[in-house]
């Protein structure tokens, strides 16, 4: 954790991302927040915002989908809790997603900015791309 001058965690900070409508209910959106790759997911108007990699393989999580409240990945199908992160039954040694604050203002989509920096989603890694396939 990131700790200021006087010993306490920074503050939130929200910077826009996105807006609602270009997340429709039970959809999930790619986004660069200062560098970091995030996916947003959306459940009625909760919304989610995740580490854009899979912690297995390095997926490009946005290319997955949304399935009785869990987001499943694209490429060896381990599905993680909206709520928490937490990785389905059988996916030892695979960690939880990292799930940051998100909110909605208006019609923007916002996420904490220093809970993403104190705690970084995997940087610039390369993701698999299975748009092509
Ligand atoms: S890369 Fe996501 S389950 Fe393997």
């Amino acid at each position: 954790m990131t700790l200021n001058t006087t010993g306490q965690s920074a503050p939130p900070r929200y910077i826009a991302v996105a807006t609602v409508d270009t997340l429709p209910d039970g959809g999930m959106l790619r986004v660069m927040l200062e560098s970091h790759a995030l996916v947003l997911a959306r459940r009625g108007n909760a919304i989610y915002a995740f580490q854009g990699m899979c912690p297995h393989e390095k997926a490009d999580l946005s290319q997955g989908r949304i399935e009785e409240g869990r987001l499943v990945c694209p490429r060896h199908l381990a599905s993680f809790a909206l709520d928490d992160g937490a990785v389905s039954a059988g996916w030892r040694n695979v960690a939880a997603l990292k799930l940051y604050p998100a909110r909605i203002t208006g019609d923007a989509i916002e996420v904490d900015a220093n809970a993403v920096n104190r705690n970084p989603p995997g940087g610039n890694r390369q993701v698999w791309d299975l748009s092509a396939r």
